[in-house]
């Protein structure tokens, strides 16, 4: 069933959880994620970045998503992610999407803090949640377009908790991304993450916070994450890593042709068997 973010994040704080947040760029992308959380009756958030709209356009996906959400037997959210221009966020409230992320990080605070509220006025109107980012996650997203920078880079663009709580108050938004380490994409080296502040943070602003670049990240460390207030996990670069290794694999293996309804298969195969593992740690199910 479709419902908004808000809502599915208040499920998971009750349970101490984090709920995937999976980017689809494939009608497979979608079957792998809903089949894997049907299985393991879990709640989730699709969601779509404009960064991917040459891959697919969101008119073309959109529907669909929110089709198929509406049919699935467990609670989902059809979400924007990192909407930088309100009439994109517009476009997907119009579409039916349940939540928006406005991303005003490369912004100043104060302009960022203003667009923010637009879109926290106008997502009211829709009866839809928002998330809004401040400090900086690393602006090259998502591996096959360009691979992330490397984390000790980036310190100095972690969230300030006083300015959290500062934006929260000012904007009235639903979940908060904020950066404490993770990078959007492929890791150079080890991420070093800095829980301590995600504890200060949620300390001060009460809210879910959003962990981007999900990709990457031990086991352990997503575990001490959700412990410490993390609600919503963005994960994608390594869900379309383990599809697209398996249909190389599977394909490399195949003797004569190779026809193009198997490569779907595969990569529903290989995607959902990543997506299962990792809901599984999200909801502490191992
Ligand atoms: P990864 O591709 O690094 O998992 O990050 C996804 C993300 O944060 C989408 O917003």
């Amino acid at each position: 069933m479709l419902i908004t973010m808000k809502a599915i994040l208040e499920l998971a704080e009750v349970k101490n959880i984090a709920i995937g947040a999976f980017n689809i760029t494939s009608l497979e992308g979608i079957q792998a994620v809903l089949e894997a959380s049907e299985e393991l009756n879990q709640p989730v958030i699709l969601q779509f970045a404009p960064v991917h709209e040459a891959i697919i356009p969101m008119k073309v996906i959109g529907p669909i998503m929110l089709m198929m959400a509406e049919r699935a037997s467990v609670p989902v959210a059809v979400h924007l992610d990192h909407g930088d221009d309100l009439s994109i966020l517009k476009k997907a409230l119009d579409m039916g999407f349940t939540s928006v992320m406005y991303d005003g990080s490369a912004l100043t605070f104060e302009e960022n803090a203003a667009n923010t509220r637009i879109a926290v006025e106008m997502a009211g109107t829709y009866a839809a949640s928002v998330e809004a980012e401040i400090g900086a996650m690393g602006r090259q997203e998502f591996s096959s377009i360009g691979e992330g920078e490397e984390g000790e880079a980036m310190e100095g663009c972690y969230t300030d908790p006083e300015q959290a709580e500062r934006f929260v108050k000012t904007t009235g938004i639903d979940a908060l991304a904020c950066s404490f380490g993770t990078v959007h994409g492929l890791y150079i080296t080890e991420p070093k993450l800095d829980f301590d502040r995600i504890s200060q943070i949620k300390n001060r602003i009460g809210l879910p916070i959003v962990m981007h670049g999900g990709s990457g990240v031990s086991d352990q460390d997503f575990r001490k994450c959700i412990n410490n207030g993390v609600r919503k996990i963005n994960y994608y670069t390594y869900l379309a890593k383990a599809g697209g290794m398996h249909v190389k694999e599977k394909a490399m293996k195949s003797e004569g042709y190779v026809y193009y309804h198997d490569v779907t298969l595969w990569g529903i195969e290989a995607m959902k068997k990543d997506v299962l593992h990792t809901i599984r740690v999200f909801s502490n199910l191992e």
